[in-house]
Formats: C-alpha cells, structure tokens, sequence
C-alpha cells in the first residue's frame, strides 16, 4: 500500500502544481460551504438583540450569496486544473505502457491473456484518473473542512463540541471492521474482471466459428461461467460489507442524538446560548457529508492502489535483455546449435542444430506440431531459447542488440496480421521514411499492386480488422511486399498452408523469389514442390531433427522425407471421381 503511495506521487509529480492549485481551491470552496451556516449563526445572535440592525443582516444574506458564488467558482477552477493534470498523466501512462510492451518477448503476452493487457491499458489507468482527478482534491478538502470546523467548534464550547464529535469514532471503528480483507477481496475482483474481458474478446473474435457452429450464449460455456464467477463474487461481498457500511452512516449521522441532550443540559445550566446551540446542531450536521465522503474514498482508494499495481506489473516486467558489449555480426549466416525450447513445461524443440549458409536458401518441412514456426520464431527473438545459442554471422543473437536483430530480419508470418490502416500504411511500416515510389515498387515486386490498384480506394483503402475485407492470398502478397520494402539480409518466411489456388500460388512464388534473391532465406514448406531447389532441407519431426540434405539426397535415403514426397506427389495426382 506505502510503495503504491509512493509511486502514485511520483505519477502525478510532473503536474505537481496544477494539482496544488486545485487541492487548495477546493479546500476554499469546501470551505465556503460552511460560511452560509456561520452566517445564520451571526443573524439568530443579531434577531436576539432587543433592536435588530436590519442593514446588517442584509450583510449578512449578501455575504452568504458571495460565498455560494465562490464556492461554484473555486470547485469549478479546481475540477478544471485537476482533470488537465489527470489526462495529461494518463496519457503519458498509456504511452509508457505501450513503449515497454513493445519490448517485452512475445513469451510475456503468451503466457497472458489478452484481457489482462486490455484491462491494464484501459480501465486501470482510468483509475489512476479517478485518483487525480477526483480524490486528490476531494479528499483534502474533505480531511481539512471537518478539521477547520471541529477547531471553529472547540473554540465557541468545547464541552458541545466534544459532543458533536463523540460518535466519530466509534463510527470510524465499524468502518474498519468492514475494510477487513478488502486487499485480497479487491484482488480477487480485477481478476475477474480480466476474465470476463478477455472472454468477451474471444466471443467477439471467435463470432464467425460460433455462428458458423450454430453455438449460442448459453453453449459458450466459458463466456457464462465467467459472467456467473463474476456476480457470484460481487453478491458475496456485498453481503458481507452491506451491514457495516450502513451502520457506519447510521452512526456518522447520529451526534445529532449526543447534541441534543448534551445542549439542553448546558442550555439549562447556563453555559450556552440559544445561539451556540443552533450552531452546533446546523454544523453538526455539515460535518457528516466531508466525513462519509472520506470514506467512499477510502474504498476507491483501495481500488485505485490495486490498478496501480497492475499497471507497475507492466512497467516493471523484465524487458528482453540487452547486450552488455554490442556485436557486429561478420555476415548473414544463420545457425542454431543445441537448441532447446518450450513455450512452457513441455520442451517442443530438442536439441536443433542445422546452419544457413549466407545466400543460401533452407528449407525446414515436418509434420503439423513438429517445431517449424517455433524454430522461425527464436531466431528474431521473439522467444529466448532454453539451452543451446543461435547465431548469426558467428555472434550470438543476444550479443547484438535488439534493434540491429530486428533489421538484420524479415518475417512472413503463417497467419498474416494486417492493421486496421490504408493497405499503403501496411505495406509502409516494412521501413520507415520510404516514399510512394518504393512502397508501389515493393506492391509491384510481391504482385499486389494490380489487385491493389482495382480496389475502390487504391492504396488508400482501408484493410479491415485483422485485414478481414482482402482475401487470404492477398494479405499474404501483401505481408511479402512489406518484408521486400523492410530488405533485411535474412529472410525467413513461414508459408501459408491455405491459398493453394494455382494462380495465387504461382504469384506468391514469384513474389518469394523476388523477396529473397540474394538473401538467406529459410523457408518453411508446406508443399514440397516449392522447395526441391533448396540448397538444404531440415526434416523435422516432433521436435527433433530427423534428417538434412538435398531434395536428391533425401530422397535416396528413403526415410521419412521420401514418404512425405511420395505422400504429396499421390496429392498431386488425385482426382475427384466420378
Ligand atoms: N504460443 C504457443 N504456446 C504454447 N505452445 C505452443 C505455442 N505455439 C505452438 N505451440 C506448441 O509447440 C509445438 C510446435 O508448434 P509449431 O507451431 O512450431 O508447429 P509447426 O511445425 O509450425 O506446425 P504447422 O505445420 O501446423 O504450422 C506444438 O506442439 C504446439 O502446440
Ligand atoms: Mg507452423
């Protein structure tokens, strides 16, 4: 809880004095809710007198309008500069989170759903709004007003004023037998807040596979145990603070039942006037209103310190390392050796050891699961490997740094993503500061600027989610014509098992041959065909390398890659009977 305080300050320091200001203008503005009450005080005094100067009371009445004024001034001012402040730091905050997300492995959002992610971006950081925005100024003012009145109080009668506050804490006592086990229940309920998100973007994503499977609601077992999980846990805390709480605010309401005796007894005993009494009863009351806000607070405090550390979860991961001493790779050769890896308990790849010549092209083929794109994924690092190294030009790819990695390196993923962007953008963020020339050049290269030219908007047209409005040969062209624009010495490219259509193929082998002239390419293979001129390929099965060598060679051994040919050619071959 203190190291989220502390953290929190440190938050908001950078708007250090727009967030004084407005603390301090609210305080005034608090403050001069309770001058109305005083003013009254002042006139009953006046009405008592014998002759009643009736300017004064005038005064009076004008006094309490300024003040009501000036109470909408200030809380307005304060609202203001305390909302500017909050916005600013939010921003900056959801900047920051997304810079380290982007230098954390891909292993970081593997082992998280994207819910938990989701919530922290969005609703966490609106917390941290609530706090700025909100609290910081409410809660001072509601911690300073009750204390200025008690000390206002003390001084009129002590003997009252102790009264007015005898129930406080007592009421305060109830409060925090309620606030038992807050920390653990708060936990528990972001989580199920993450899962319930995280549900939702599944439902939402997987709505074609539910419709297409005539699934409903009701059958998509998870989204409603999420939901049930979900209400079950807030019935439960409500059962258990609803009691406490609402003896709390009978308490905090009833020093009127401690005023009233204690001021008749006083009143009869001579020790104060029909004035003072009046007084304590008007601002006995104005004292609960601070006093129960301070405690809602309380409770959002709670939550905010549980957002907070959320998103310090985020900003404190581990990003991946960096080289100590920076290398320059002496050329484009790639190699793994002894490599081992798993995405968690279970290892998927077993000691790997092959080498890519510079300019030369590999092929990787196996079985559905044997490891291919998980080899392709360790080489940009989007994953560490467990044991062994993979190098390029002879230094290991930890030696070098992440940027110079990531340049060194053109990827076409088995499952294109495209933005949401003009298909230019898509094809544009192969490199930065290139113009329309190359980015047409490269469309025209992976054979996409024909199909591109004929759409409503060109270039300009948008891609859709997930790149949902353009064909599945199309987004793959066009992931190529982002990887030609990037022109990174090595190439690895995980071919796409679908877009089998002998026209688009025919395309997207032309566009990969233009892609990785005079590259190291390593090329994950679905169809043999493609692949018989490779210089080497790597049979894969479960994990373990089974067999190298050329497509001549490999078929002459006669193990498991010629079974694989014969089993494609036989493919080739077959027709629908009739
Ligand atoms: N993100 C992941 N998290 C956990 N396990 C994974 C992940 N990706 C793949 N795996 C597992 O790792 C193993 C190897 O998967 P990989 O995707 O490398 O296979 P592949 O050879 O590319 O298969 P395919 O030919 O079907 O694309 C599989 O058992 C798979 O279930
Ligand atoms: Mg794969």
């Amino acid at each position: 809880m203190s190291q989220s305080l502390k953290r929190l300050i440190r938050l908001v320091g950078p708007q250090k004095r727009r967030l004084i200001a407005s603390c301090a203008l609210s305080v005034i503005g608090t403050a001069m809710g309770l001058v109305p009450f005083i003013l009254i005080y002042l006139a009953i005094i006046e009405l008592m007198e014998p002759v009643v100067n009736e300017a004064y009371i005038w005064k009076l009445i004008i006094g309490g309008i300024a003040a009501i004024l000036l109470k909408f001034v200030t809380m307005a001012l304060s609202g203001s500069l305390s909302h500017i402040a909050a916005y600013n730091i939010l921003y900056d905050l959801r900047i920051r989170l997304a810079e380290k997300l982007g230098t954390l492995s891909q292993g970081y959002f593997n082992t998280r759903n994207t819910g938990e992610v989701k919530s922290t971006m969005n609703d966490h950081v609106e917390k941290i709004e609530l706090f700025i925005a909100h609290q910081l100024p409410d809660v001072t003012a509601a911690a300073m007003v009750p204390i200025f009145t008690a000390i206002f109080l003390f001084i009129v009668n002590w003997r009252m004023a102790l009264a007015t506050m005898a129930v406080i804490p007592v009421a305060f006592l109830v409060l925090g037998m309620s606030y038992r086990g807050l920390g653990t229940m708060l936990e528990k309920y972001y989580k199920s807040i993450e899962k319930l998100n995280s549900t939702v973007i599944e439902y939402t994503q997987g709505m074609a596979v539910i419709k297409a499977f005539n699934q409903t609601v009701d059958s998509f077992a998870r989204y409603r145990n999420s939901m049930e999980e979900y209400r079950d846990f807030l019935w439960k805390w409500s059962i258990q603070s609803v009691p406490y709480w609402t003896l709390f605010m009978v308490l905090i309401t009833a020093n009127v039942l401690v005023i009233l005796p204690a001021g008749v007894w006083l009143y009869n005993a001579g020790s104060l006037s029909m004035a003072d009494f009046i007084l304590f009863f008007m601002l006995g009351l104005g004292l609960c209103e601070p006093l129960v806000k301070l405690t809602t607070h309380g409770e959002q405090f709670a939550e905010v310190v549980e957002a907070e550390k959320r998103i310090n979860g985020i900003l404190t991961e581990k990003p991946l390392s960096e080289p100590e001493r920076a290398k320059a790779p002496s050329g484009f050769s790639t190699g793994l050796l002894n490599v081992h890896f798993g995405y968690n308990e279970t290892e998927v790849l077993h000691d790997v050891t092959f080498s890519v010549p510079q300019n030369t092209v590999t092929a990787l083929v196996g079985t559905s699961g044997a490891g291919k794109t998980t080899i392709a994924r360790l080489i940009p690092r989007f994953w560490d490997v467990r044991k062994g190294e993979i190098t390029i030009g002879d230094c290991n790819i930890k030696e070098l740094p992440t940027t110079e990695l990531s340049s060194l390196t053109a990827f076409v993923f088995q499952d294109v993503f495209l933005f949401n962007e003009t298909i230019y953008e898509n094809i544009r963020m192969g490199k930065k500061g290139v113009g329309e020339g190359e980015v047409i050049a490269a469309a025209r290269m992976a054979h996409c600027h024909e199909f591109i030219e004929s759409l409503p908007n060109g270039y300009q047209t948008i891609a859709g989610e997930r790149g949902a409005k353009l064909s599945g040969g199309e987004r793959q062209r066009i992931s190529i014509a982002r990887a030609i624009l990037k022109d990174a010495p090595i190439i690895i490219l995980d071919e796409a098992t679908a877009f089998v259509d002998p026209e688009n193929e025919d395309l997207i082998q032309d566009a990969i041959g233009k892609l990785s002239a005079g590259k190291t390419l390593i090329i994950i293979a679905h169809r043999l065909s493609t692949i018989t001129e490779a210089d080497q390929i790597v049979v894969l099965d479960e994990g373990k390398i089974v067999e190298k060598g050329t497509h001549q060679e490999l078929l002459k051994a006669g193990n498991m890659y010629r079974r694989m040919w014969e089993a494609h050619m036989r493919a080739q071959d077959w027709k629908f009977e009739t």
